[in-house]
């Protein structure tokens, strides 16, 4: 409890220390959203009011205030109601709230725009995200941007807006230890998930039942999904976002799945390729340890300072010499650079920023690696079976290997390492499958 608070703190000053001065910012959670009529979706809070506030709750605003040296958190929030203690049962108190998440005060919900033209006066600048909050959008257009509210006699009203986004994001990019460990124990279950279904993948079990395996034990663990699952038995793996997954798996085919867990909104991000059968075949063992080759070498490349060209250009020259050596791109390896002829095979990037969002905030331009970033590594080779180019004997293989990595003041810690990749110790789990 005492560390969610620290690391709430600790966020907020780091916001307040990148306000400008006499500025407020105002952050909204996201809002409810329905699936149809009044059924909803499951909630999933905004990324930076999450951040900030730690609160996974709809109809929230968070103020903070950079006044000199006495910063200000204001959160806007209801208590629960009658009628929502009868429906959707009863939430924290406020009192609860304020000593749990740290706020300096906390007002009822009802009316807060009210409230806001208050909290406006005399303040230059406004940090504030749109497109979160409808309402408060409307009202900041109205009365900021068009300054209507300025007709208040002798009061003055901020003038410059600044994205927060272009804060939280510089914040969000470099993980603190508390975040590192969510995204650890978010990894943990996913591992737990994906053995679980190597074990239990058979030919003639279908795509969904081994994507329901690994929701079991998702589930048992309180986490959801962190994104939509990828089953793709067979050629399905060469369909890069694979979710129909409703097909039979077959002997002899290799099962692609990229599945992973969600922490208390930590994400982690893993895939795997195995036999359904519990055996690799030559062609698709040629494969495979081309795939775990760039992978590996790519993740002791990556140190503090590396760039994500840097790393792609790696993969790419790996998986491009691999793939002419094996026959399957016939021409120079100059030429399969200079003409981008490996994006027939290997035509994604080689991973991305991991955090509160599976795709996490942050350039890919010109950022160097700091300790404290955290990125996927998921090279993947992918031979559809309508590529006629290729000899026969290659299509409908299609492998990704994605592990979870923490950029270290050395170099990396691999936070997945403990789900094999090895084909060999990949073939023991999968051995009684066939
Ligand atoms: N699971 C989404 C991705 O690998 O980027
Ligand atoms: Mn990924
Ligand atoms: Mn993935």
């Amino acid at each position: 409890m005492e560390l969610l608070l620290d690391e709430l703190k600790r966020r907020r000053m780091a916001l307040i220390n990148e306000m400008p001065d006499n500025s407020i910012a105002i952050l909204s959670s996201a809002n409810k959203n329905f699936r149809t009529r009044d059924v909803e979706n499951p909630f999933r809070q905004n990324s930076d009011f999450l951040y900030i506030t730690g609160l996974s709750e709809p109809n929230l605003i968070n103020v903070i205030f950079k006044n000199s040296n006495n910063p200000q958190t204001i959160l806007f929030r209801n208590n629960t109601s009658e009628k929502e203690r009868i429906w959707d049962g009863s939430r924290l108190d406020n009192q609860d709230v304020q000593k749990k998440y740290g706020f300096d005060n906390i007002y009822n919900y009802d009316n807060y725009l009210d409230k806001l033209v208050d909290l406006l006066i005399d303040k230059e600048t406004l940090v504030i995200e749109s497109g979160i909050n409808d309402e408060l959008d409307s009202f900041i257009s109205n009365n900021i941007a068009n300054a209507s509210i300025n007709n208040r006699a002798g009061e003055s009203f901020p003038t410059k807006i600044v994205a927060l986004h272009s804060i939280t994001q510089k914040l969000r990019m470099v993980k603190s230890q508390f975040e590192i460990d969510l995204v650890k124990k978010a990894a943990e279950v996913s591992i737990e998930g994906h053995i679980s279904a190597m074990k239990k993948a058979k030919p003639g079990l279908y795509e969904y039942e081994l994507d329901a395996e690994i929701k079991y034990v998702f589930n048992k663990n309180n986490m959801p999904n962190a994104y939509m699952s990828i089953v793709g038995g067979g050629n399905n793996a060469c369909t890069l976002h694979y979710v129909k997954n409703d097909s039979k798996l077959k002997k002899n085919d290799l099962v692609l799945i990229d599945s992973a867990a969600e922490c208390d909104g930590y994400a982690s991000d893993i895939t795997r390729t195995f036999p359904v059968d519990g055996k690799f075949t030559k062609e698709q063992s040629e494969i495979y340890d081309l795939v775990l080759s760039a992978q590996e070498k790519a993740i002791s490349f990556i140190k503090p300072g590396i760039t994500w060209d840097e790393l792609h250009n790696l993969t790419v020259k790996i998986i491009s010499e691999g793939l002419i050596e094996l026959g399957i791109i016939q021409d120079s390896f100059a030429n399969v650079i200079k003409n981008e002829m490996y994006k027939d095979f290997y035509m994604h990037k080689t991973g991305h920023w991991l955090g509160l969002d599976v795709h996490d905030v942050g350039e890919y331009e010109n950022i160097k690696f700091l300790p404290g970033m955290v990125i996927t590594v998921e090279p993947g080779i992918y031979i559809d079976q309508s590529n006629i180019n290729v000899e026969k004997k290659w299509r409908g293989i299609g492998v990704r290997i994605e592990d979870d990595v923490l950029v270290t003041n050395n170099g990396s810690e691999v936070l997945t390492k403990k789900l094999p990749k090895n084909r060999n110790d990949v073939e023991k789990i999968c051995k009684n499958n066939g």
